[in-house]
């Protein structure tokens, strides 16, 4: 579903990669996780896979169609790539209903509401679907950024920390359920943390990020 060969990656004032010999195999369905402390290079991969930074060296393919290397790049909106950021970035002034809409630009509008419907009960938001995002617990408003993130049917969800801003006390309940989530919906996911009870409770397989360089890679179970 996803491959990426030898990528290397450099912000423009910076005097050493940021992103070193990245490589990464990932499967149709299954759950990775990028595990690193701060400043590792976490974001910066996802945000790389997404479109959103370009790598000078190296290559990327999404589902066999390749979308970057020394003479291509494909525009984030064309990668098929849902994204759910650290702070979730939801819009304010749209209602959950309007948010989860927003990505659904080419279809009529009977079809976007049954499709927002539809994310809305895979995240078991129905009720709140005319609130807006103030009104909504952290963990509320997660599951409405990643309802949003899936809404346009993407081939692969990234997910930045997703765990970070939500209460201690609910990191177990929050885990679970985003477990849930991301296999009722049954997508292809890349998830970033810094934590590894996260990654050892989510992860088929993980990729260990130090300076921007990998470190270990393997399965969840072998290497946490
Ligand atoms: N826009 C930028 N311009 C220049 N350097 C940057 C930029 N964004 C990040 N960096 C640098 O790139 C490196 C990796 O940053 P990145 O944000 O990917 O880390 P991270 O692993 O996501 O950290 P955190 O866990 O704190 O979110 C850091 O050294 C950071 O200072
Ligand atoms: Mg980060």
């Amino acid at each position: 579903m996803l491959k990426i060969n030898k990528l290397h990656f450099k912000y423009k004032n910076s005097k050493i990669d940021n992103i070193e010999n990245f490589n990464l195999k990932i499967n149709k369905g299954e759950i990775v996780g990028i595990l690193g402390e701060s400043g590792s290079g976490k974001s910066t991969m996802l945000r790389i896979i997404a479109g959103l930074e370009q790598a000078y060296k190296g290559s990327i393919s999404i589902a066999d169609n390749i979308v970057y290397n020394e003479n291509k790049f494909v525009e984030p909106e064309k990668r098929g790539i849902g994204m759910v950021f650290q702070d979730y970035a939801l819009f304010p002034h749209m209602t959950i209903a309007k948010n989860i809409m927003f990505g659904l630009k080419k279809i009529n509008k009977t079809d976007k509401e049954k499709r927002m419907m539809d994310m809305l009960k895979l995240v078991n938001l129905e009720e709140h679907k005319d609130k807006y995002p103030h009104e909504l617990s952290g963990g509320q408003q997660q599951r409405v950024a990643i309802a949003r993130a899936l809404a346009p049917n993407p081939s692969i969800l990234l997910l930045d920390e997703p765990f970070s801003n939500l209460d201690a006390n609910l990191q177990e309940k929050i885990r679970t359920e985003l477990k849930e989530i991301i296999q009722r919906a049954n997508i292809t996911s890349i998830f970033v943390t810094h934590d590894k009870e996260d990654a050892k409770a989510l992860a088929d397989k993980v990729i260990i990020l130090e300076d921007g360089k990998i470190i270990k890679s393997g399965n969840a179970k072998d290497i946490l």
